[in-house]
């Protein structure tokens, strides 16, 4: 009896600890859902930041750093979360559609990807319109940008920075491209810009208007010879292990638009206005430096990377580029309007023609 007494005992002190340690555990586990630092979670600002290039390249960097900034003026209430590569929006276009609809909250397109929507900005895409990236800044600081961006906000986007990526190259299968004419029969990826398309039917290249993300597939599968884009495009995105021959041309500007839905803008306060503001000079600043560095060294990497044969146009043979695409300007002077003209001419003077 006595024993059957001890047993007992013993087996309840052993079921009570038992319980114990279980409600333990769970308190445990409850306790390490709750963490200080998520207190307010649920008031953070996310804001999407979709594009299409690789995180090391000019456009990368500068939304990675703008992003940074962004979290630590605000103390993290706001967080840029950042979609590269195309991941979210295989495409500019698509995800431009995705910033209207309100499924993201900003963007920096190539500016040749909005004229199908606004035509007036083929007026970055002129052959040689800009010849340094001083002047490409003045032109945007100035009376251009301010009309280009004034256009944005009909279709209700808010323009928030003009970006440089720097001069585009060429690229071919069929080379070595020295004057203008060595183009002829050939055939280009381009970006949407019929602006584009009509400089290139000028030097008797056809063009298909390929999605970034797709230029590598169909350069590899000869669908097209060859193409054009910047030092750190074309290296981050190995295009030149596709193609034979790269011409520096320096004959077209790649410069961002970054963009936010105006609706979403203006519900936000005053307060985080001002940091995206803040954030979105100090990225613009920074985006000017590297695109210069990034893009110099990605012409050092592709040197040591690859026997792709590299041409550096002289400037007797630029002269000759100049001349042969300046038809570009007549045909679309009317389009641009004397003022945008006129105050491009402005900047050829004070800068030169390339
Ligand atoms: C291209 O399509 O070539 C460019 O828009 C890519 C980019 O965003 O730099």
């Amino acid at each position: 009896m006595k024993n059957l007494l001890y047993f007992s005992i013993a087996f309840l002190v052993l079921l009570i600890g038992t319980l114990m340690l279980i409600f333990k555990i769970f308190q445990a586990e409850d306790e390490l859902t709750f963490d200080d630092e998520q207190v307010g979670l649920e008031d953070q600002i996310v804001i999407r930041f979709s594009h299409v290039v690789a995180e090391n390249t000019p456009k990368g960097l500068a939304v990675q750093y703008f992003a940074d900034l962004v979290s630590e003026k605000t103390d993290n209430k706001v967080k840029v979360e950042i979609f590269s590569n195309g991941n979210l929006y295989a495409n500019d276009e698509e995800a431009l559609q995705a910033l209207k609809r309100g499924e993201i909250q900003m963007i920096a397109p190539a500016t040749s990807k909005l004229t199908p929507s606004f035509p007036e900005w083929q007026f970055v895409d002129l052959p040689f319109v800009f010849p340094t990236y001083e002047a490409a800044n003045e032109a945007f600081n100035g009376e251009i940008g301010q009309y280009l961006f004034s256009l944005l906000e009909y279709d209700h986007l808010k323009g928030l920075s003009f970006w440089s990526n720097g001069f585009k190259q060429i690229t071919s299968n069929i080379g070595p491209i020295q004057t203008p004419r060595d183009l002829s029969g050939q055939h280009f990826r381009i970006m949407p810009s019929k602006l584009l398309k009509k400089q290139y039917a000028l030097l008797d290249v056809k063009t298909s208007m390929i999605p970034f993300n797709l230029t590598y597939q169909s350069l590899e599968d000869h669908i097209v010879d060859g193409t054009e884009n910047t030092l750190s495009n074309i290296y981050s995105k190995k295009f030149y292990r596709v193609q034979d021959h790269l011409t520096i041309s320096n004959h077209g500007f790649l410069g961002y638009i970054v963009l936010m839905n105006n609706d979403y803008w203006n519900q936000l306060s005053t307060d985080i206005q001002m940091v995206i503001i803040e954030s979105m000079e100090e990225a613009s600043e920074m985006i000017q430096k590297k695109s210069i560095e990034l893009n110099e060294q990605s012409l050092e990497n592709i040197k040591k990377d690859s026997d792709i044969e590299i041409y550096q146009l002289t400037e007797k043979e630029k002269q000759q580029w100049v001349e042969e695409l300046q038809p570009v300007y007549g045909s679309y002077e009317s389009e641009f309007g004397n003022n945008l003209t006129n105050e491009l001419y402005k900047i050829h003077e004070k800068y030169g023609v390339q």
